[in-house]
């Protein structure tokens, strides 16, 4: 008998998958989170069923099955799955014994995005889902409807860090999202708050010139006179990034809080572990001024994926590393302050959990391979 080490939370909500994920994969999708292989797919009668993706018999994958209804057929033998795991049919069989099931685990949708939840099912409070209103108000918001996910080959973690210094954005960024170096000399994060779950903070950038992403989308008249541009952003367990931008003219009076003359922008960034290597990236950044101009979506679209990929360039180039050093210690800057006090959060979270119910990992005399 063999103990190993907790990796994940599990009584937490995870960013499982968009819904137009599962709607273009045939209503059936194959993914893993947490190291756990599961088939998603949708119910007829409304919904969305997450199920452990091995089917009990021969470890068929049941992603490959056919979807019945509320129900999913593994298409190795033909046993049939209801959406609470049990198989209700096995051909040529009558007698079906308790044992004759897979794991099903607690979803729910909201704002496109499909929730799981990995833990106990009786601790799954829907209340508890990070919701990011715009992603439910298209009067008001206009993001992109597909194409907003990116696969990482590096540990979530990495990305939270990432997101957790806007520092980088003027050396990661500095042709796309940032528009100059300026950005981590004259500006630093201000309100930093440590949540019992992650942090929030507030970064201004005053009197600089629009940068490329938003100049591309405001009149030719607007492009050279310099904003004030504020990001405020939290972070939340497991992986939730959420953010509000705003560009104001040069000067602009935030305490008179007239935002007539300012642009906005809200950006959500949901990163879920599929393993302890790699990640599931969603993300969205929506826009209310120009709703009614797709040019405008797809210009932000573009230039924030250009930039995203700024980041993972060199966010998987610093997964590798860290791969080939085990024995690497950080050597920390007072900008780590925020995400220093995540990993803390996350760290508590884990020995919790393990706290309540240990890991325990046990030789299988039974295994087939
Ligand atoms: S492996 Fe699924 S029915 Fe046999
Ligand atoms: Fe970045």
């Amino acid at each position: 008998m063999t103990e190993t080490k907790r990796l994940f939370v599990e009584n937490i909500w995870y960013a499982a998958a968009w819904e137009y994920e599962v709607q273009a994969a045939d209503n059936k999708l194959a993914r893993t989170i947490c190291e756990v292989p599961l088939v998603f797919f949708a119910r007829e009668s409304g919904g969305y069923v997450a199920l452990d993706n091995r089917c009990c018999h021969r470890a068929a994958p049941l992603h490959t099955g056919r979807v019945e209804g509320d129900c999913i057929r593994c298409m190795y033998h033909g046993m049939l799955y209801n959406p609470q795991g049990e198989v209700i049919e096995i051909p040529g069989q009558d007698r079906i014994s308790k044992s004759h099931r897979v794991r099903s685990y607690p979803v729910v949708s909201k704002g496109g995005m499909i929730w799981i939840w990995m833990g106990d099912p009786t601790l799954a409070d829907e209340q508890a889902i990070y919701d990011f209103p715009p992603l439910s108000d298209p009067d008001n918001w206009r993001g992109f409807p597909q194409e907003s996910y990116l696969h990482y080959a590096a540990n979530w973690l990495l990305i939270v860090d990432n997101l957790a210094d806007f520092s980088h954005v003027a050396f990661v960024h500095t042709n796309t999202l940032g528009g100059s170096e300026a950005y981590a000399y004259s500006t630093v994060a201000e309100n930093i708050e440590k949540l019992d779950d992650g942090f929030s903070m507030v970064r201004w950038h005053r009197g600089s010139p629009p940068p490329p992403y938003h100049k591309a989308v405001i009149p030719p008249a607007e492009r050279d006179k310099p904003v004030d541009r504020c990001n405020t952003i939290s972070m939340h367990l497991p992986g939730i990034f959420l953010m509000e931008t705003l560009f104001a003219p040069a000067g602009w009076d935030a305490a008179a809080n007239d935002r007539s003359v300012c642009r906005e922008y809200r950006n959500c960034q949901f990163m879920t572990p599929e393993t302890r290597h790699t990640t599931h990236f969603f993300w969205n950044y929506l826009h209310n001024t120009d709703r009614d101009k797709p040019e405008v979506t797809a210009s932000l679209q573009n230039s924030l994926l250009e930039g995203f990929m700024e980041d993972k360039v060199i966010i998987e180039a610093q997964q590798k590393l860290l791969e080939q050093s085990p024995d690497f210690v950080p050597v920390g800057i007072k900008a780590d302050e925020a995400f220093v006090h995540f990993r803390r959060v996350w760290a508590k979270r884990l020995q919790a959990e393990d706290a309540a119910q240990p890991l325990v990992f046990k030789d299988n005399p039974r295994r087939i391979l």
